[in-house]
């Protein structure tokens, strides 16, 4: 079976005590109350790195998040962080083409691509987000733009690089927003991604691989989403923050 898995992205929110604080709760009760295979990943902003992967080292259901990278090895880029220093922080993954970072960051799918092969080659596991906004949903173009996304972002890498990739689909009219994608209209596009992984990859490959649903997933309706067949795991930014909201999500999980 392919990795379920529940991701929290903590986006610009939380100062290094309640990052401390939100951790321990988490891991504690996730201990106490899971007993499922679910991994569990955490993406603090760059300063809560450090001690997130202190409270998390040894504890194998969790992993660590960064919520994005420069895609140069090293030089003079002010501001920004790479690869080989999120790995010597403990890090393990990073979200890539998250919406907020694609609208507000001016990100697009070749800057993904650079910055997807920049992961790969430091060893990082990467969370690769698409989705369309409403405006192409009501258009009928969400096919069109989430191929556009995978094709252009993710489809440059070989099947091994690839298989590094886990994919969150998340509508942006969805995310933040309280309006969460209905378990039929979220399936749909998961299993339409899956298609396109089948279809360039082969069945092996597309079976494998992890597709996330994210966008205004909460403690109330995880399991109905994660009951689809092609939904493994949701990518959750609000009820990311709330320690019980989280643990809830993460128990909806196999
Ligand atoms: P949300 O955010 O759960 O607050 O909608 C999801 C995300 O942006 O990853």
């Amino acid at each position: 079976m392919r990795a379920q898995i529940a991701a929290g992205n903590w986006k610009m929110h939380l100062t290094l005590p309640e990052a401390q604080k939100l951790s321990s709760e988490v891991l504690n009760m996730v201990q106490d109350e899971y007993n499922g295979s679910a991994q569990v990943i955490l993406a603090p902003a760059f300063p809560l790195l450090g001690a997130v992967a202190h409270l998390i080292k040894g504890q194998k259901r969790f992993a660590l998040a960064a919520q994005t990278l420069h895609e140069a090895e090293q030089g003079a880029y002010t501001g920004e962080v790479s690869a080989a220093m999120l790995v010597s922080a403990g890090v393990s993954h990073v979200i890539l083409g998250h919406s907020e970072r694609r609208q507000y960051f001016g990100e697009n799918n070749a800057l993904l691509a650079l910055k997807i092969a920049q992961a790969l080659r430091h060893g990082l596991k990467v969370i690769y987000c698409v989705g369309e906004t409403l405006e192409l949903r009501e258009a009928g173009q969400t096919m069109e733009l989430v191929g556009a996304q995978m094709r252009e972002g993710a489809f440059g890498l070989d099947a091994q690089g690839f298989s590094n990739l886990i994919v969150a689909y998340e509508p942006v009219w969805a995310i933040g927003t309280g309006r969460t994608a209905s378990p039929e209209q979220a399936q749909e596009v998961h299993a339409f991604i899956r298609k396109l992984i089948a279809a360039q990859y082969g069945e092996t490959t597309a079976a494998q691989t992890p597709i996330l649903y994210g966008g205004s997933v909460n403690a109330a309706n995880a399991a109905q989403l994660f009951a689809q067949p092609d939904i493994d795991g949701g990518l959750v930014g609000g009820a990311s923050l709330k320690s019980r909201d989280f643990t809830e999500i993460v128990k909806a999980l196999p």
